[in-house]
């Protein structure tokens, strides 16, 4: 696939501006500069134009006058993804859909929701909550990514553990392909065994397939009721292996985090809180939510579970007695990224192996750096075995920074897939991970995925230098 692109000039800023209207097309340097960002490291790649579109025929006719005339495309959304999915890597054209921001149809009987992608997550899920119902995929960014960026990351969140990732709720979806045609690929239902399957391709494809214009979400009754606790624990692989012993006591959480001592730490003082005291003995914690429509059941798994950390050395629990509170800890979980960014450059690596594993992934991690020299802060979806590992710059010389952060990096994913996991859960593989494909893909594997691309996308216009390196 080449990459010999055509550069944008005026015309193409006259093309876009009959089709959008002046405001919907920017070419200043502060925009492109704005639009050359997301949220992973320091990176800027700016585009050469943005266009923000709004409708699917104005999409369609920008997909077929780039793919005819050889111009990147790289589909953004709210931009705060952390594998780098949506730099315009080869500049061009920024198709921005944040316009496409319009909730289509809750349809309460069959428990659906047709959605534009530019829509924020929790909007969606605010507005189907009012109806009593429920879309549980839920990142950390909930308050500003849309669901365009969660489908072409496949994100997932806390609630992945016991409700699934976004893939679980998309049930069709309308695509624009890289030639301006436009396409649904499945139908409104709950079951489809109705040839390959498509939707399923197009999630996690990180817009190297086509651009999503419109989804049909699943959605699920809300549960009445939850329960949380945050654990805290003397050693930070003890509290990991309590997570696999909590599953096989029987009890599925609907949110079991894990955050090392200084995710906690840090975000307390980021966002200045002080009202949680963190004993110096304690190295992790895990935060563990239930819910369901009994409390009495789930005060039950409540004290199951506080049974079963005990053996793993747990300290004492501090259970959320009201909303005030629960809300406070789940925010404090939701910052640790950003409280992590405000401190220094950093990678952030969104390992995941079966969680009974975890332990092994842990000291690994630590073991690598202790080797390289570099301090890392984990924390992450521990029930889905889902460890983020924060590799934090400091003062590292940019030398062990650019040469030898990657032979670090390499060694972590090749540990994490012999421990029968991969190197990316929820985050996708972006600009910063394609250079780690080798570790869980063949070359017979990758060569489907490289032909998969071809097809739907033969000039290579629509994301070109994602995934596939
Ligand atoms: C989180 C994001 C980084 O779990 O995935 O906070
Ligand atoms: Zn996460």
């Amino acid at each position: 696939m080449s990459t010999n692109f055509q550069k944008s000039s005026q015309v193409e800023i006259d093309f876009l501006t009959d089709l959008l209207g002046a405001e919907n097309v920017l070419f200043d340097e502060s925009s492109l500069q704005k639009y050359g960002h997301d949220e992973t490291e320091d990176f800027v790649f700016s585009p050469e134009i943005v266009a923000k579109p709004n409708t699917v025929d104005q999409v369609s006719k920008i997909l077929t006058y780039c793919n005819t005339n050889n111009i990147p495309v790289t589909p953004q959304g709210a931009r705060t993804g952390l594998s780098g999915g949506a730099l315009p890597l080869y500049g061009g054209i920024a198709l921005s859909m944040e316009r496409f921001n319009n909730i289509i149809e809750i349809d309460q009987e069959n428990g659906q929701v047709t959605v534009e992608p530019g829509v924020i997550t929790q909007v969606l899920q605010e507005a189907v909550a009012a109806v009593n119902l429920f879309y549980p995929p839920d990142p950390a960014s909930k308050g500003s990514c849309f669901i365009g960026g969660n489908l072409a990351e496949n994100s997932g969140g806390p609630k992945a553990v016991k409700y699934g990732v976004t893939n679980e709720y998309v049930l069709n979806l309308e695509v624009v392909l890289a030639n301006g045609e436009v396409i649904w690929t499945g139908a409104n239902v709950l079951k489809n065994a109705t040839g390959y399957n498509l939707t399923q391709l197009i999630v996690g494809s990180e817009g190297t397939l086509g651009i999503i214009t419109k989804a049909v979400l699943k959605l699920i009754p809300m549960p009445a009721a939850n329960m949380l606790m945050l654990i805290p624990f003397t050693s930070a692989e003890k509290a990991c292996a309590a997570v696999a012993a909590i599953f096989q006591a029987g009890i599925t959480p609907s949110g079991l985090e894990f955050m090392e001592r200084d995710a906690l730490t840090w975000t307390a003082a980021f966002i200045g809180d002080d009202s949680i005291s963190i004993p110096d003995n304690v190295q992790a914690h895990l935060l563990v939510e239930v819910d369901g429509n009994h409390e009495e059941v789930l005060m039950q798994d409540c004290e199951k579970i506080m049974h079963i950390v005990e053996n793993y050395g747990a300290l004492e629990v501090l259970f959320a007695d009201n909303q005030a509170q629960k809300d406070k800890l789940w925010n404090l979980r939701r910052k640790v990224g950003e409280a992590v960014k405000s401190q220094s450059i950093y990678k952030e690596e969104d390992t995941v192996v079966p969680r009974y594993q975890l332990p092994k992934l842990l000291n690994g991690v630590k073991a690598v750096g202790r080797k390289y020299g570099f301090h890392s802060v984990c924390y992450g979806h521990a029930g889905d075995g889902n460890l983020h590992i924060n590799i934090i710059k400091g003062d590292l010389s940019e030398e062990v920074w650019v040469n030898q952060l990657p032979i670090a990096i390499r060694e972590i994913f090749e540990l994490t897939v012999s421990l029968g996991g991969t190197i990316s859960g929820e985050h996708g593989i972006g600009y910063v991970q394609k250079e780690f494909m080798d570790i869980p893909f063949s070359n017979t594997e990758l060569g489907l995925m490289k032909a998969i691309k071809n097809v739907f996308d033969p000039k290579g216009i629509l994301n070109p230098g994602k995934i596939l390196a």
